[in-house]
């Protein structure tokens, strides 16, 4: 893989960041993950603006314009030859001459950014046909989970939890109610109406949330943003997942019990082909 560093796009095994890098040593650092299909990127923009709101609200300069972003995104697709998969992009506050609590002087220390590309199946995803199964596990991350940042070991713990218990991923909860998933926004279906999460700094404003939500309204489907507990999800017709690395993808299976009739539901189905197409 051709990947970028700093202004150079090299080789993998010649990308080199400091030991003193921020992002390395504090998780100094946010990300945006997007997806790329049929060579094309998916809601760049969307991505684009979340990325300026999360480095604004740690006080982070990005090293290069949206404009140039865009670019470097676009010149990676072409080096690796990327028809199906995502960019990863990574902004951390760089690397000081020391480790320090205290955040360098931006006009001394630039921001590192580092992208690279990940190759991946995501409109034929097995997942999308089989459903996945969740198990929930109490919220433990921080407060301020609005901004991308790349703190990801409890997410990554809740990733490890489930696959212990048998399952592929877990909803977090907080007071009694669904957050999201560990990488991904989390809703459920009654009676026709989906159900999410309203925004707030409790869950990432996803992306894909934002177009799966606007397209489900366009589709003239009913649409209400709260929050659910586990019990609520488990009694729901259908309960699915949304991010830029699966789409929509249905969930099958919650604690061990069984969603609906335990395969796809049909509003999730729909809302993942409408979302493809008008992704493509
Ligand atoms: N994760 N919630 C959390 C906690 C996430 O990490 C993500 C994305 C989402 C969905 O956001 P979007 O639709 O913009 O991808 C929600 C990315 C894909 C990741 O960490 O790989």
């Amino acid at each position: 893989r051709t990947v970028y560093v700093n202004g150079d796009y090299v080789p993998e095994a010649e990308a080199k960041i400091s030991v003193f890098d921020r992002g390395f040593l504090m998780a100094d650092g946010v990300y945006e993950v997007t997806s790329v299909l049929d060579g094309k990127l998916v809601d760049f923009d969307g991505h684009a603006k979340r990325l300026e709101r999360s480095l604004t609200e740690l006080d982070m300069a990005s090293p290069v314009t949206i404009d140039e972003l865009l670019e470097i995104h676009r010149e990676l697709v072409r080096l690796n030859d990327l028809t199906e998969g995502g960019i990863y992009l990574q902004i951390t506050r760089g690397a000081p001459v020391d480790r320090d609590f205290a955040f360098p002087d931006p006009a001394e220390v630039p921001s590192s950014l580092v992208l690279f590309t990940q190759s991946k199946n995501l409109a034929n995803a097995p997942a999308a046909t089989t459903g996945i199964s969740v198990i929930s596990i109490d919220d433990l991350r921080w407060a301020r989970r609005d901004i991308k940042t790349v703190q990801l070991l409890y997410p990554s713990m809740g990733k490890m939890m489930a696959k212990k218990a048998g399952a592929d991923d877990a909803w977090m909860v907080e007071d009694g109610v669904v957050t999201e998933g560990t990488s991904n926004n989390a809703y459920i279906v009654k009676g026709g109406k989906i159900i999410t999460r309203q925004l707030s700094n409790d869950i990432l404003h996803g992306i894909t949330r934002a177009a799966v939500l606007r397209l489900a309204k366009e589709a003239q489907m009913e649409v209400e943003e709260r929050g659910f507990t586990i019990a609520e999800a488990q009694e729901a017709d259908e309960a699915f997942i949304t991010s830029a690395t699966t789409f929509v993808q249905p969930v099958v299976k919650i604690d061990g019990e069984t969603v609906g009739e335990g395969k796809p539901g049909r509003i999730a189905l729909r809302l993942r082909e409408i979302y493809i197409d008008e992704s493509r």
